[in-house]
Order: structure tokens, then sequence, then C-alpha cells
């Protein structure tokens, strides 16, 4: 099992995705599972603030969550929402909804055995720490501010491109990235850190398959192969 958590705009689902694909394990998005939550939270039309409210709804939310890394199809209550759950509203909402400790003892149960389900690659901000702090190798994945901001720009532009135009800039994303770390980072449970035994990469300078490349060989050392 491997854990790969960090802050938002790392490019951490997509190196996630390509170490699980070349080691022919599955893949586990934690970060969809807050999202699909926070999309059935907002689609009852309950405040994603409203924790009362929302805990008691938490467990009513039917949805799979996809393990292969080539299939990351999300569907809520049977209906597909993979775009709709990366849109500027769950966006928003996620970080309360995210901060929910009874959504997130609810997820924690799904997450813990679907990691154990079989040979996996799991992705989030508290994987290492609280999901699976046994994990025989722990990935926490950063980059910096700027650059951070720089790739999401780059991948909502790409999302977005054929459909409505997005109004965002680079300006405007960094902020966004860091009102959701701050709250990530500073929530009571849970938050955004390091594992002490998490090795830390900084893929500021590093392109994409680099980064791939260094939790592979990072794996192969401790007897992690396909
Ligand atoms: O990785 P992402 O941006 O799709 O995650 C969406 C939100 O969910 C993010 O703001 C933090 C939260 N999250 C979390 O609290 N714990 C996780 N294990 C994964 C995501």
């Amino acid at each position: 099992m491997i854990a790969i958590d960090g802050p938002s705009g790392t490019g951490k689902s997509t190196v996630a995705r390509r170490v699980a694909a070349a080691l022919g394990a599955g893949y586990l998005d934690t970060g969809a599972m807050y999202r699909l939550i926070t999309l059935a939270v907002l689609e009852t039309g309950i405040d994603p603030t409203d924790d009362e409210a929302v805990a008691t709804m938490v467990a009513s939310v039917t949805f799979d969550s996809p393990t292969d890394p080539s299939a990351q199809q999300h569907e809520l209550a049977g209906r597909s929402v993979t775009s709709e759950i990366r849109g500027p509203e769950v966006t928003r909402a996620v970080t309360p909804v995210s901060a929910n400790p009874a959504v997130r003892e609810h997820l924690a149960t799904r997450q813990r055995r679907l990691a154990r389900s079989g040979r996996m690659v799991v992705e989030g901000r508290d994987i290492g720490t609280v999901i699976v702090p046994d994990a025989e190798l722990k990935i926490y994945l950063t980059a910096d501010a700027d650059e951070r901001a720089r790739r999401r720009h780059r991948q909502d532009a790409g999302r977005t491109a054929a459909a409505v135009a997005p109004a965002s800039d680079i300006a405007a994303v960094a902020l966004d990235l860091a009102r959701r770390d701050d709250a990530d980072s500073s929530r009571q449970h849970a938050p955004l850190q390091a594992a002490d035994d998490a090795v830390v990469i900084d893929s500021s300078q590093m392109e994409l398959a680099e980064t791939v490349a260094t939790v592979l060989r990072l794996a192969a050392e401790r007897g992690i192969r396909s």
C-alpha cells in the first residue's frame, strides 16, 4: 500500500494514478469521496456549514468508489457526476464538509476497507497519518505555491476548454488554493500534514514523469513492484 498526501495543485492525482497503473495496483481518490458527499449536500439544499444536518444525511448518500486508475468515473445514486464534482461550487463547499468529523468518520471506514482490498495507491490529505498509518510507503508531495497555482490553472483550463470559458486567472487560483490549504491544515480533525515517516517530495522543479519515477524508485526500494 502506498499513501500519497499533500496540498492541492501538486499533481498528486495524476502521479498517484500513474504510479498505480505502472504497478498494476488500484487507485483510490479520497478527495473525490469528499466531493461526492459535498455535491449531495448541495443538491439536498443543506447548508454545508450546518454540521449537524450534514452529519445526519451523510450515511444516506449512495455512491461507488472506482479503483481502476484508468477508469475514474464517479456516480452519485447512479448518475454520472465526474466533472460536476470538480466544479467551483463543490470546490468551495468541500472545505466545511471535509472538516465535519461525522463525514470524516463515515468516509474513513469506507477508505480503510477499500485500501485493504488489494494492492492500492491511496491519495488524500490524511492517508499516511490517519487512514493507513501502516502503509509500506508514504509520500508527502508538495510544490511551491506559485507552481501549484499554475498547474491547477492549466488543469482547469484544459478541463473546461470546450465548455463555458473559465474566468479564473492564476492569481485567483493561487488565492483559492491558499484558502483551501489553510483550512485543510488548520482544521481540528485529521489536518493536512506529513506523517513523521513520509518521504517529502518537492516537485516544484520536476516534470511529471520524473515525480512518477521517483515514487516508483522509492516503492521498489521497499519491495513494491509490478
Ligand atoms: O484532492 P481534492 O482537491 O479533490 O480534495 C477535495 C477536498 O477534500 C480538499 O479540499 C480537502 C479534502 N480532503 C480531505 O480533507 N481529506 C482527504 N483525505 C482528501 C481530501
